[in-house]
């Protein structure tokens, strides 16, 4: 969360500075600020909001400097606003934070005694005053050190002083930082997309490193202040900036182009010619492993949930998945026959990051799912598997839930078959099977005018809920959690069979109900706890596979059918639909599709 941008040059920089904000829109957009250096005097300009806004402002007042630090924010202590906004200065230094200082109430008591006059609610604006104070007795090399280690917390930082219109500090703990090599001119960034413009010549900063940028050169530090050296990585040239098209919103977009996402990953994991899983920088023996922990978040945790059917079906490992958050604070008994898989499109998630960093301390054996390669957990893990779908810039997650899923399946089986707990020939069935999955997914899509008037009723209603069973009940999770975020409707996921257990007590007449009720093991059982459902007065939405056996159930609302596929591909096709509920509900209400309020697409705090 929040997006950090520096650049030191011999040009203007502002308007470089607002392009790269723009990008990193999606890790914040509650308010947005820049701050130059302009013959010793920091000028500063913030607003609440969108960057179009910021850069209107700069705009209009002609913000000049060869140097600058900007800032996409995502709330965390003190409410989105101008005053609130990054950067935060003293009268000597100015600074853009991503992360939590857990000290700063302490740090503000002490700076307060000692006459700093706080403007802000945020803890960031500490970090200001705690440098301009070292600074009094210290170099600027060795106060960048003392600061850092009175920092508690994750950090990612950009500091420029008034004094030295030449340099910008940028330190890094828990929250990812690269910086960018260009011609005359040096960068920082939260991440390398937002530099991809400018260079593709990047490095990033570990835990606890800090640098100094200048337009020449880069130094980088370990925390006691060691100079040490860092790889340059060539990033691939093309400036890949993703646009809507003829679409208004990147979700709608996303949510089309899971057809031809599907395909580019079965493309890069299936040889079709020999009808088999390519894995093969898969750098374990399969025997090795007697058990498998999937983490992930949200959505990404979402997707472990559905794995665990999968695997458990398949294999002979035990599985088990976890909330990242929940599974870094925990007594985890680590074992060295386990795999610890972790999921996450950005690959930034902090706790899926910390969760990854805990298991790799204890010398685990970890594989990343990821959609951005260059991500720090990509970076981190022993095995990297992408789900190939591009980038995703909608904050609710879509085309990547499917990659994680499709990613998660194909390994699934390879274990299977590695294992010898399926043969050859159920082996190349399956992958047949999933040859056909991208051409289901592009039918379920033209359901779309069906599902525009459901989500008319779904957006008005107080609250309502998603049941199923097996596969359905991670996807009904999944599409609570869509209409959650993109309509604020309060909606929850059950396990069908789990509604007697109390959640019933809350339907009542007319309350919307999406049943998951594919023609698998489970139907006849899904179809009973619609109708418990339904004579309680749920107006229900059934979501099936297509048969030529007739629905006899009586009173329900709407149906729609997808096809049927084998039983585990179902869980791809019959999410389609739920996405499309969730747009349409929050297109109804005129809400901010790809930005929904309170919410980031990168997580980078706990
Ligand atoms: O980048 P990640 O996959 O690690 O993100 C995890 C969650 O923050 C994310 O899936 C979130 O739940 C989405 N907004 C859901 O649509």
């Amino acid at each position: 969360m929040c997006g950090i941008v520096g650049i030191v040059s011999t040009k203007e920089v502002s308007s470089r500075i607002v392009n790269s904000l723009r990008k990193l829109e999606y890790r914040g957009y509650d308010s947005a600020g820049i701050a130059t250096i302009v013959e010793g005097n920091i000028n500063e300009v913030k607003r609440e909001g969108r960057v179009d806004f910021l850069e209107k402002d700069i705009l209009k007042l002609n913000l000049k400097g060869d140097i600058g630090i900007g800032h996409v924010r995502w709330a965390t202590h003190g409410k989105p606003s101008k005053i609130n906004a990054h950067p935060h200065s003293s009268d000597q230094v100015s600074v853009v934070h991503n992360g939590i200082i857990e000290n700063s109430t302490i740090l503000k008591k002490l700076l307060e005694k000692k006459g700093y006059i706080f403007k802000s609610q945020t803890d960031t604006e500490v970090i200001a005053h705690l440098v301009t104070d070292y600074l009094k007795k210290n170099s600027l090399k060795s106060t960048i050190i003392k600061v850092l280690k009175k920092l508690h917390g994750s950090f990612a930082l950009g500091i420029i002083f008034k004094d030295r219109n030449d340099l910008i500090i940028g330190a890094r703990r828990g929250s990812p930082l690269a910086v960018g090599y260009g011609p005359n001119e040096n960068y920082l960034g939260s991440d390398s997309y937002a530099l991809k413009s400018m260079t593709n010549k990047i490095s990033y900063l570990d835990d606890g490193e800090f640098c100094i940028i200048k337009k020449d050169q880069i130094e980088f530090f370990e925390a006691h202040g060691v100079k040490i050296n860092k790889k340059v990585l060539n990033l691939s040239k093309e400036d890949t900036y993703y646009e809507k098209g003829d679409y208004k919103y990147f979700m709608e977009k996303e949510i089309d182009e899971q057809p031809s996402t599907l395909n580019d990953c079965i493309n890069e994991y299936i040889d079709k010619h020999n009808n088999q899983i390519n894995l093969y920088n898969f750098p374990w023996k399969m025997n090795l492993f007697k058990s498998i922990v999937l983490i992930g978040c949200g959505t990404a945790y979402h997707s472990c949930l559905v794995a665990k059917y999968w695997i458990e079906q398949n294999t002979s490992l035990d599985v088990s998945i976890d909330i990242a958050s929940e599974f870094r604070y925990r007594k985890v008994r680590f074992k060295n026959d386990c795999l610890y898989v972790f999921v996450s499109q950005s690959g930034e998630t902090a706790d899926t990051y910390a969760a990854l960093e805990l298991c790799k301390k204890n010398k685990m054996k970890t594989c990343a799912v990821v959609n951005v390669v260059e991500s720090s957990i990509a970076r981190e893990a022993d095995l990297v598997l992408p789900i190939y779908c591009g980038q995703e810039i909608g904050v609710a997650s879509t085309k990547a839930f499917l990659g994680q899923m499709l990613v998660l399946y194909i390994l699934s089986i390879k274990i299977s078959f590695d294992q010898k707990f399926i043969n050859k020939h159920e082996y190349q069935s399956k992958i047949k099977n999933l040859l056909l999955l991208s051409n289901s997914a592009k039918k379920t899509l033209k359901l779309d005018h069906k599902i525009l008037n459901i989500g008319k009723v779904f957006a008005h209603a107080k609250g309502c809920m998603f049941l199923g069973r097996g596969y359905s009940f991670p996807i009904a999770l999944e599409g609570a959690l869509k209409l959650k975020e993109l309509a604020y409707v309060h909606a929850e996921g059950y396990p069908a069979g789990e509604m007697k257990h109390g959640p019933l007590a809350l339907i009542e007449e007319g309350m919307p109900v999406v049943v998951i009720a594919p023609r698998d093991d489970h139907y006849k059982k899904t179809m009973s706890n619609m109708q418990e459902v339904i004579a309680r007065g749920a107006k229900v939405l059934l979501i099936t596979t297509k048969s030529k056996d007739e629905i006899t159930s009586e009173n329900i609302w709407e149906i729609i059918e997808v096809d049927q596929l084998n039983n585990e591909l179902i869980p791809f096709l019959i999410t389609i639909p739920l996405q499309k509920l969730a747009f349409y509900s929050a297109l109804e209400k005129g809400y901010d599709i790809d930005k929904p309020r309170n919410l980031a697409k990168s997580v980078t705090v706990e």
